[in-house]
């Protein structure tokens, strides 16, 4: 694949973390963002196996003074900017909705919705210059699916769904390829642990028993999506677990003993 300049939020932990790891070893030129400025930091320097290269820039996505920041502050870097991975997100709390707290909800849909726009509307513009130009967003099975405990975390998904698909319309034409990635459960992140507010064990619990995917495997996922000839979009890939066959639905493999 040739050397691609690629964005990706959401870079300090998780899939982001995994995914801009994986891009800069083939060969890339890719920019981690996220708030902790100093877990990007680390990640970058404790990286000698790359081939490309892995910068690092502050970014939170609820504050649209932040976003306009970053952008000001990288507006030479993203001038030539090829992939934008909209990848941060979160879900805070599995309470009813009813008995949710209103500023976790307004985290959510800032983080999850607002931030993806306003970010992705700032930089269309270099793309759409340059003809050329690939977004990925991380949507998630509780986009397709509702759950108990999920209203707000599901409706901000299904958002991420539908504006990747209403995008693809208005980009007809344009030469730029919009796709989505759709997980079920993936651990080895952070995803739990923030949705629980630190609670580690019950963190955990969600993944114990049955085989889960890793942020490595989301990862290759992403990066085969990219390395698609420019006339193929992968518009959308739907990933879960073997032993999920839906987001509420768990049947652990157990082999049967010869
Ligand atoms: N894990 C799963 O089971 C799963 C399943 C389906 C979809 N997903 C989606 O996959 C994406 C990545 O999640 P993950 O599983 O890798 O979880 P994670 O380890 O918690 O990573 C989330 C990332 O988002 C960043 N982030 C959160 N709020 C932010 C903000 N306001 N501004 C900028 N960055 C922010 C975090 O960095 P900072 O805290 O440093 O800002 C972190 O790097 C999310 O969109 C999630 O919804 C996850």
């Amino acid at each position: 694949m040739p050397k691609k300049k690629i964005l990706i939020t959401g870079a300090s932990s998780g899939i982001g973390r995994a995914t801009a790891l994986m891009l800069a070893q083939k060969g890339h030129d890719v920019m981690m963002a996220a708030r902790r400025l100093d877990r990007l930091a680390h990640t970058a320097v404790m990286s000698p196996s790359i081939t490309g290269s892995l910068s690092i820039g502050a970014i939170d996505l609820s504050d649209p003074d932040s976003i306009d920041k970053f952008c000001h502050q990288h507006g030479e870097w993203l001038s030539g900017l090829d992939v934008l991975i909209n990848n941060a997100g979160l879900a805070l709390g599995r309470e009813p909705f009813q008995d949710s707290h209103l500023s976790e909800v307004q985290t959510m849909i800032d983080t999850n919705v607002s931030g993806l726009l306003r970010l992705t509307h700032r930089l269309l513009p270099i793309m759409i210059e340059r003809e050329r130009g690939h977004i990925v967003n991380l949507g998630s099975v509780a986009g397709r699916e509702a759950y108990a405990g999920g209203t707000i975390y599901c409706a901000t998904k299904a958002a991420v769904h539908m504006l990747s698909e209403a995008l693809r319309h208005d980009l007809g034409g344009t030469n730029i390829r919009v796709s989505i990635i759709a997980p079920g459960r993936v651990a080895e992140t952070e995803f739990s642990e923030v949705r629980f507010r630190g609670d580690e064990k019950l963190a955990q619990s969600v993944y114990e028993g049955y085989r889960t995917m890793n942020a490595r495997d989301i990862a290759e996922t992403i990066a085969w999506v990219l390395d698609r000839p420019e006339h193929i979009n992968i518009q959308e890939i739907v990933l879960m677990p073997t032993d999920q066959p839906s987001a509420t639905t768990l049947k652990p493999y157990r082999p049967s003993a010869t």
